[in-house]
């Protein structure tokens, strides 16, 4: 019996502290107004020294599990998008496997950056189709906050990203039953463009010490950004993936009832959106609130939009994501 992949529990969590923009000028030169004109950002949620991305992760997949009525035993595989790993090895996904007390159950991490959910989705439900495994639990966990330049020099990047996590839960179902699913999901990549968005140290390549005072004193440590660079792929490279997963799937872009975008910034998924003819009201954002929580972002957006009726069963969904790597992606699902 052939099977398909359907979502059947979203969940989020941010961190209760709020960092406003006006938090942030007390600590480099930047303006609410600078950051809210050029990004749509208006505060964003940082963790607190209590706290960590398993923590962050934990929270999220619990109001999965909660939504979907399931348990963590009944859950069968792993897969964690993140690019701020809570430690150089193991991955993170470890650390929610022991928070979570997830028995012997496989885990990993993937690096996709922003496109890292939708990579993971696309794999979790190759698993699910090669009946490999029956219930697996995606994840985008980001912690930044404590990986920022939080001064002038670093002000371009920093003021953009948020701490935040976001799980969905996806199931095995008969094909003939299937209702609801994963449609479509398309990925690419292209590395030429890797050092336009990356944190250049620690670095294995880096002889004979991968860390160094001299690299922490540049600043080689904190993320850097040609911000143009990646702006302007970001509003090619969405639309044309966007448009391949519709085609792929036989669908047209009016089929859809909403848009998940990531959340790098306002203004590319405005531009996308007025590129595209997409009516304002069919797009769903949350960047206001969280800044750019990397592969959180996505999962996020989808508990969110869920939770305010944005969402509802059976509607049309498109999710767009374009990130460091190059990556980009986007998956077709009916909720
Ligand atoms: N506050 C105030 N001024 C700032 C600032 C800040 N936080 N960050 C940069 N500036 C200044 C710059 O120093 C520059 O000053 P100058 O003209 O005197 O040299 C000026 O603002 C313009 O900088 P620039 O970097 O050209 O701004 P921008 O219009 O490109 O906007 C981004 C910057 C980051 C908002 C924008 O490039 C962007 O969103 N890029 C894509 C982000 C993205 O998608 N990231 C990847 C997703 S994971």
């Amino acid at each position: 019996m052939g099977m398909r992949s359907k979502i059947v529990g979203t969940g989020m969590y941010v961190p209760e502290q709020v960092v406003t923009n006006d938090d942030l000028a007390k600590r480099m030169e930047t303006s609410d107004e600078w950051i809210q004109q050029r990004t749509g950002i208006k505060e964003r949620r940082w963790i607190t020294p209590d706290q960590s991305p398993a923590e962050l992760g934990r929270k999220a997949i619990l109001q999965a599990l909660e939504q979907a009525n399931l348990e963590v035993g009944d859950i069968e595989c792993l897969l964690l998008a993140t690019l701020s790993s809570q430690h150089d090895f193991p991955g993170s996904s470890f650390f929610i496997h022991e928070e979570l007390d997830m028995g012997e159950i496989p885990c990993l991490d993937l690096r996709a950056q922003c496109s890292g959910f939708l990579y993971a989705l696309n794999i979790a439900d190759g698993l699910i189709i090669s009946g490999k495994f029956k219930r697996v639990l995606v994840i985008g966990c980001e912690v930044h906050s404590t990986g920022l330049d939080i001064s002038t020099r670093g002000r371009d990047v920093s003021v953009i990203f948020g701490d935040g996590a976001g799980a969905v839960i996806v199931e095995a179902q008969p094909d003939e039953s299937a209702e609801a699913s994963i449609l479509e999901v398309r990925m690419h990549a292209e590395g030429k463009h890797a050092r336009k968005l990356w944190i250049e140290a620690p670095s294995s390549a880096n002889t004979p010490e991968r860390l160094t005072h001299e690299m922490i004193d540049d600043g080689r440590i904190f993320p850097h950004m040609e911000g143009r660079y990646v702006f302007k792929h970001a509003v090619t490279r969405m639309p044309e993936v966007l448009l391949e997963t519709l085609s792929a799937a036989s669908c047209k872009l009016e089929d859809v009832d909403l848009f998940l975008f990531h959340q790098a910034n306002l203004r590319i998924n405005e531009a996308v959106a007025s590129r595209m003819e997409i009516p304002p009201e069919k797009v769903f954002n949350n960047i206001q609130k969280y800044g750019n929580c990397s592969a959180a972002s996505i999962p996020m957006l989808l508990a969110e939009a869920t939770r305010k009726g944005k969402l509802s069963p059976g509607q049309l969904v498109s999710m767009t994501a374009f990130g460091s790597g190059f990556t980009w992606a986007s998956a077709l699902i009916r909720y």
